[in-house]
């Protein structure tokens, strides 16, 4: 009904609106007055996560991209391998798993088969699983050893908006968690990441101030066949999730790209007009890799490209390749999906709007698939 929805059109639309507080409450009560995290809840103890020695993130759709993330922060913040897997891949090719593995399964029903039969075949090689999941009492956290959930609350829209933002915010705790208890060379930007961490949602409320040009942008587009989606390093998931999103919503052909790999197949695909839109990594920290991908603007406005440039603001380099720019707050390096997730969730809503399309229940797609 109309009151559920708070006044939206679309419950998709009171789930992007309600990611500020999505955010911060899954970061409540997580972080001590002291700046060190206390995850006492998920009952791992210290000793146990100081001798896993590889973390494996499994998940489906949404929660995969979350996971993809979570390995660059867990590789960087815990010195840890870390490898992503799709769930519904995983049990199959015979994984190396051990006590000394953590199995980290990202759901936000917890009712995902797929995750289901992975993380029971990880308990069975004698890993530890950990499941960050949206529902409390579901199967996922039930069968798992410790669970940290995410406090997104209901998430209806079947598009997953709200609990993608929290899977991301609890791999983010996960990872600065497993840095604090195994003390690595990267202490300090361990707590200053904390702390940023725990400021992060004012960001995501700025961004969604400034969303009336993409939807006038979205709307745009409404009749073209193909969107493509370029990113690097963290932003690379998020050009996948763009892309998933706009497939979801707005059954259009979209894919998603690392921007490095433009040269050895995709940039074929680009001719006049093409809409591409590419996620920039700040100029702060890695910057190579922003100079990197300024220069794939460039290479693909030339061939004729519609470029939609997510920058962070202020980056003045990638000013004279973008057809369209959209900014996005400073945020650190690794925290910046969350920001910029934001634009594309918004974008392929609206297109989907515009292409007439039933935003909250998609065809084909069910919220949560409990079969195989
Ligand atoms: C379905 C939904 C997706 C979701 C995926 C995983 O395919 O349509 O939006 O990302 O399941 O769901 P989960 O509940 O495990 O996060």
């Amino acid at each position: 009904s109309a009151a559920e929805k708070s006044g939206y059109d679309y419950f998709m639309l009171k789930e992007i609106a309600e990611q500020p507080k999505a955010v911060a409450d899954t970061l409540l009560g997580r972080i001590g007055a002291d700046g060190a995290l206390t995850l006492d809840e998920v009952r791992l103890p210290a000793a146990e996560l100081r001798e896993i020695d590889k973390v494996v993130m499994v998940a489906c759709g949404t929660a995969y991209h979350a996971g993809l993330i979570a390995k660059y922060a867990i590789e960087h913040w815990t010195r840890t391998p870390c490898e992503t897997e799709l769930a519904s891949e995983f049990r199959y090719r015979d994984p190396i798993l051990d006590s000394r593995t953590l199995v980290i399964a990202v759901s936000q029903s917890g009712e995902t088969m797929d995750t289901l039969m992975a993380l029971r075949h990880a308990r069975e090689q004698g890993a530890k699983v950990l499941a960050i999941c949206n529902t409390n009492g579901s199967t996922i956290p039930r069968e798992s050893d410790a669970v940290l959930y995410t406090h997104a609350g209901p998430e209806v829209a079947v598009a997953s908006t709200k609990a993608f933002l929290t899977q991301l915010v609890a791999c983010y705790l996960v990872a600065l968690y497993l840095g604090q208890v195994r003390g690595t060379k990267w202490g300090d930007e361990v707590i200053a990441a904390i702390r940023e961490l725990s400021a992060i949602s004012t960001q995501v409320e700025e961004v969604l101030t400034t969303m009336e040009p993409v939807r006038e942008l979205a709307r745009s587009l409404a009749d073209k066949e193909t969107v493509l989606f370029l990113g690097r390093h963290v932003g690379y998931p998020v050009a996948l999730e763009g892309a998933l999103k706009l497939k979801e919503l707005a059954y259009m052909h979209a894919e998603g790209f690392a921007a490095g790999e433009l040269k050895h197949g995709p940039i074929a695909l680009i001719e006049e007009d093409v809409p591409v839109v590419v996620v920039v990594p700040s100029p702060r920290g890695r910057s190579v890799l922003h100079d990197k991908i300024v220069s794939n603007i460039q290479e693909i406005r030339a061939r004729g490209a519609r470029t939609i440039v997510i920058a962070e603001r202020g980056d003045t380099a990638v000013l004279p390749y973008a057809d369209h720019l959209i900014e996005v707050p400073r945020t650190p390096v690794l925290l910046q999906p969350l920001v910029a997730t934001v634009p594309l969730q918004v974008f392929a809503c609206e297109l989907a709007t515009a292409r007439g399309n039933e935003v909250d229940q998609p065809r084909n797609l069910a919220k949560s698939v409990t079969v195989e």
